[in-house]
């Protein structure tokens, strides 16, 4: 009888593990671009050398950039797709990037790091097209591979401490 109940136990402590493992497995996949947070781990992001004013444009630019998806998801909890699709083309598009760059000091942003811009703003241009779907499920996605560019490029670079 004893010998049972533990062949039973181990059957489920078996089982239990199983499901765990399966559960980490699975948000080990939602969460492939995760990398070490800079602040809690050695820092290995990449420093741009910036002017102390081309710094603060830079970080000027980057507060917008949160305020405006917030601006954007207002709109879409409000389902003002115009505006939301508005928005997200003039304050996260290309024409964005050509305006913060004409205030920036471009020549000492490595390429890699243009690269990831461009890559973000893309993804923007790609939300602001499926916007007029007003479809949350294709939407939220295309909402998400903006955030993911946000972070991307967060986890490889900062600004040098002026
Ligand atoms: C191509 C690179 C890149 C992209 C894309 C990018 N950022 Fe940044 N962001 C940076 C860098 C570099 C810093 C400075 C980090 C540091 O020095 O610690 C920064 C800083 C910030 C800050 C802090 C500003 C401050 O006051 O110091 C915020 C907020 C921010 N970004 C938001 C965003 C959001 C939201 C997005 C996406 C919509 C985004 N960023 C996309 C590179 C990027």
């Amino acid at each position: 009888m004893r010998g049972e109940t533990r062949l039973v136990r181990l059957l489920l402590g078996g089982l239990l593990c199983a499901t765990v493992a399966a559960g980490c497995a699975n948000s080990g996949q939602a969460h492939k671009t995760k990398r070490p947070n800079p602040y809690l781990t050695p820092d290995t992001r990449h420093s741009i050398p910036l002017s102390s004013s081309a710094g603060k444009e830079h970080r000027a630019v980057m507060l917008q950039h949160l305020e405006t998806i917030q601006v954007i998801v207002n709109a879409l909890v409000e389902e003002d797709y115009e505006l939301a699709q508005g928005l997200t083309e003039l304050h996260l598009g290309f024409f964005q990037h050509r305006q913060a760059m004409a205030h920036q000091e471009p020549e000492k942003f490595p390429s890699a790091y243009h690269d990831l811009a461009m890559a973000h703003h893309e993804a923007a241009e790609e939300l602001a097209r499926i916007i007029p779907t007003k479809d949350l499920k294709q939407i939220l996605p295309s909402l998400n591979n903006v955030l993911k560019a946000c972070v991307a490029c967060h986890l490889e670079y900062k600004v040098r401490d002026n």
